[in-house]
C-alpha cells in the first residue's frame, strides 16, 4: 500500500525538542514539572488511580508480557520514540506538548490578533473545561471498548500495534489530566478523577459520548473504529489545536502526532482484509468467499455503513450556537483554519445545511458560525473518502467497489436522526426503510455470528489468520516473523 497523510506524519516522526524532555520523574514531560512541587504531587497522587484503572479496565490479558512498543524509556538519539519491550503497566505515560512559538497570536474569532492565552480566561473557564473534558472522556473510553480484542489478535503484529493504541490513549487521557490539575484548580482536579470513574457501557455512569459505550467485539470493528472514529479525533484535535488557549493547542498538536498512527492502523487493517478477500475470490472463482474463511466485500460494506455513520454522529447537530460561541470566543477553531482565504470571524458568512421538508432532503442556508459542526464534518468525510478509494484500487479487477453511504444514513444525531434515509441518499418509506436496515445495509444478526467465527487468536510470530493479509512491512524495520508479544 502505498504511503499515506497519516503515515508520511508517523514516519517523519515528533519534532519536540528532546533536550526539554524530563525522564527522571515519575512523569516523564517537557512542561518542567519539577519546578511546579505542588502540581507534580497533585498528578503523582492521581497516577496511582490510573494504574489501576487500567489494570481493571485495560486490555484483559497480557498485562504481564513484554510489548514490543514505543515508549520513553531513555535519552538516546531517538528521545522519546524509542522501541523497546516494555510491560504495558510500566509503559512511561508523560506529558508531552508540542515546542511553544513565540509571540503567538489568537487567528480566529472575536479575539483575532490578540496575544495567545497561556492561562484560561475567568469568562471562558467553564466552556474550556468542557471542551477539555469530553476529548478527554473518549481516551480511556476506546480503550475499554477494545480491552477484549487482545484474546482474538489475527496475529503478534495486530496485537502489538492494539496495545500500542491502548497505550497512546492512556497518554491522551495523560494530556487532558495535565491540563485539568494544571490549569482548572480544585474542580479540575475532581474532573480527572471523573475520567476515571465513567467507564464505557456502564448503565449508572457511561461516557459522555454515544459511539464510546458499545464494545468494540471484533477486529473488523477495531480496524473500522480506528479508521473512523480515532479519524473524528483528528479533526477534533486538529480544531483544538487552532485554540487561543496555548497549552491546549499544544498538547493537541502533540496528539494529532500519535493519533495518525491510529488511523494508519485502521487504513492498513482494511486494506488486508480487502486484500485477503480479493485473494479468496480469485482463487476460488466467487464472491461468496465466506465458506472459505474469507469476509465478504459486502460484509465488509455493512461494518463500514455501521462504523462511519456512527462517527458522523459525534461531530454534533448540524448547526449548534454552543459551536458557534466557542469560535467566536476562540476556544475551537476549523481544521485548518490557517488555510483558508475568509476573514476567520464569520460574522456576516452563510453556508448551506441539510434540512428535510416535505419528504425531501434540501439545503438551506445557515450562519457559517453556527454551522461549523457541518463544515468540520464535510471536511472529516472528505478525509475518509481517501481511504476508501485507496481499498478499491485493490478491489479493482473484482468489479466490487467499497463505498461511503449518504451522511443522512443510519443517523442518531441531528437533522437526520431516526430520517429513512438510505445508504444513497433516497428519503424511503419506513416499511422500505426497515427492510434495508433488516437485510442489506447494517451488519446482519449471520454476518456477526460469522465474523465472531474467524475471531481466533493467531499467536505464532510472522503466522496471520486466514481472514487478513500480511501487511507489507513490520514495525520499525523488524522482520513480520518478530515476536511483538513475548510469551
Ligand atoms: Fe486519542
Ligand atoms: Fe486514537
Amino acid at each position: 500500500m502505498e504511503l499515506d497523510q497519516d503515515q508520511i506524519t508517523i514516519e517523519r516522526g515528533y519534532d519536540i525538542k528532546m533536550t526539554q524532555v524530563d525522564y527522571d520523574s515519575l512523569i516523564p514531560n517537557n512542561v518542567n514539572l519539577k519546578e511546579d512541587r505542588r502540581l507534580q504531587r497533585a498528578l503523582e497522587s492521581w497516577q496511582p488511580k490510573f494504574i489501576q484503572w487500567w489494570k481493571t479496565l485495560g486490555p484483559v490479558a497480557f498485562q504481564d508480557n513484554d510489548v514490543f512498543l514505543r515508549t520513553a524509556v531513555s535519552v538516546s538519539q531517538e528521545g522519546w520514540a524509542n522501541f523497546d519491550y516494555v510491560k504495558m503497566p510500566d509503559y512511561r505515560w508523560g506529558i508531552f506538548l508540542s515546542d511553544p512559538q513565540p509571540e503567538k497570536k489568537i487567528t480566529f474569532g472575536d479575539h483575532k490578533g490578540e496575544d495567545a492565552w497561556q492561562e484560561v480566561p475567568g469568562e471562558y473557564r467553564a466552556d474550556l473545561r468542557r471542551l477539555i473534558v469530553v476529548q478527554g472522556d473518549t481516551e480511556p473510553a476506546s480503550v475499554e471498548q477494545q480491552r477484549q480484542l487482545c484474546q482474538t489478535a489475527p496475529s503478534l503484529y495486530d496485537m502489538r500495534n492494539l496495545f500500542q493504541v491502548n497505550v497512546e490513549e492512556g497518554r491522551h487521557l495523560w494530556a487532558m489530566v495535565y491540563l485539568l490539575h494544571r490549569y482548572f484548580g480544585r474542580d479540575g482536579r475532581d474532573e480527572a478523577d471523573e475520567l476515571l470513574e465513567r467507564h464505557s457501557g456502564a448503565q449508572d455512569n457511561p461516557r459522555i459520548l454515544g459511539a464510546f459505550n458499545e464494545p468494540v467485539t471484533n477486529w473488523l470493528s477495531f480496524y473500522f473504529f480506528t479508521y473512523f472514529t480515532d479519524r473524528d479525533g483528528k479533526f477534533q484535535l486538529a480544531s483544538l489545536k487552532e485554540s487561543g488557549f496555548d497549552p491546549l493547542a499544544r498538547t493537541c498538536e502533540f496528539m494529532l502526532k500519535e493519533e495518525a498512527h491510529h488511523m494508519f492502523v485502521g487504513a492498513t487493517g482494511i486494506g488486508r482484509v480487502v486484500q485477503r478477500s480479493v485473494e479468496l475470490m480469485k482463487e476460488h472463482n466467487t464472491e461468496d468467499i465466506s465458506e472459505f474463511g474469507g469476509i465478504n466485500v459486502s460484509t465488509i460494506q455493512r461494518y463500514l455503513n455501521l462504523h462511519f455513520t456512527l462517527s458522523l454522529d459525534l461531530f454534533g447537530a448540524e448547526t449548534s450556537t454552543n459551536v458557534a460561541n466557542y469560535f467566536a470566543a476562540g476556544l475551537k477553531g476549523r481544521f485548518h483554519e490557517d488555510q483558508r482565504s475568509d476573514d476567520h470571524k464569520l460574522k456576516d458568512a452563510a453556508r448551506l445545511v441539510p434540512s428535510i421538508s416535505n419528504g425531501e432532503i434540501e439545503w438551506r442556508e445557515a450562519p457559517a458560525l453556527t454551522a461549523l459542526n457541518e463544515t468540520l464534518r464535510e471536511d472529516y468525510v472528505a478525509d475518509c473518502a481517501k481511504g476508501v478509494e485507496r481499498w478499491n484500487r485493490l478491489l479493482s479487477e473484482t468489479g466490487l467497489e467499497l463505498k461511503l453511504p449518504h451522511v443522512g444514513f443510519n443517523r442518531h444525531v441531528g437533522i437526520f436522526a431516526g430520517q429513512p434515509v438510505t445508504p444513497d441518499g433516497r428519503l424511503v418509506s419506513q416499511e422500505e426503510y426497515n427492510d434495508g436496515i433488516a437485510n442489506e445495509w447494517l451488519p446482519s444478526e449471520a454476518d456477526r455470528k460469522y465474523v465472531a467465527s474467524l475471531m481466533n487468536p493467531v499467536l505464532e510470530p510472522g503466522k496471520m489468520a486466514n481472514w487478513i493479509a500480511a501487511p507489507a512491512t513490520g514495525i520499525h524495520s523488524k522482520p513480520l516473523d518478530f515476536t511483538y508479544v513475548r510469551a
